[in-house]
């Protein structure tokens, strides 16, 4: 198969990649090592895969990865760390809204794209924002807490 070349930032990195031509984003990303992108249902349906590419939150499952080219690319690993979490890893901490984790990195990169649009998002934006990525553990009140957390602290003017 040819072989092709792209590059892209990624977490604010210029970084330079052989791919396949037919290989996704998602692939590209783990076998290079930044496996907090999530396998799930590869399919679109579920959010696990969410990075966010110029802003947009996406599913790196149905982006092929010769799409990244040129682009800026977000993962979790370009957030916050254990010990210096974002702002919403500690709202979804606080809230306990993490359990098997295994949605979680997906799902703060789709609540930091919507943030990073709409500071303070009424509950139709978060809704829509959110509603791609599922969860199989939390049943997801304590996931509607963090973000309502993170809006309510924007809204008092907090840091982002
Ligand atoms: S793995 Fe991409 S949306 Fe489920
Ligand atoms: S915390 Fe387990 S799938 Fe969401």
């Amino acid at each position: 198969m040819n072989k092709k070349t792209i590059s892209f930032t990624l977490n604010g990195e210029s970084r330079e990649f052989d791919i396949d031509p037919n290989e996704r984003l998602l692939g590209l990303l783990r076998r290079n090592g930044f496996k907090g992108t999530k396998y799930g249902c590869l399919e679109g349906t579920c959010g696990a895969c969410t990075v966010i590419m110029d802003g947009k939150a996406v599913d790196s499952c149905l982006v092929f990865a010769f799409q990244a080219h040129g682009r800026n690319v977000v993962t979790i690993e370009g957030l916050g760390d254990a010990g210096t979490p974002h702002e919403i890893q500690q709202a979804l901490i606080e809230e306990g809204a993490v359990q098997c984790g295994y949605c979680t990195p997906g799902m703060v990169l789709s609540a930091k794209a919507m943030f990073d649009e709409t500071p303070t998002p009424d509950d139709e934006t978060i809704r829509l924002h959110m509603d791609g990525n599922l969860c199989r553990c939390t049943g997801y009140e304590k996931i509607w807490s963090a973000m309502k957390k993170v809006s309510a602290k924007h809204e008092r003017g907090g840091k982002r």
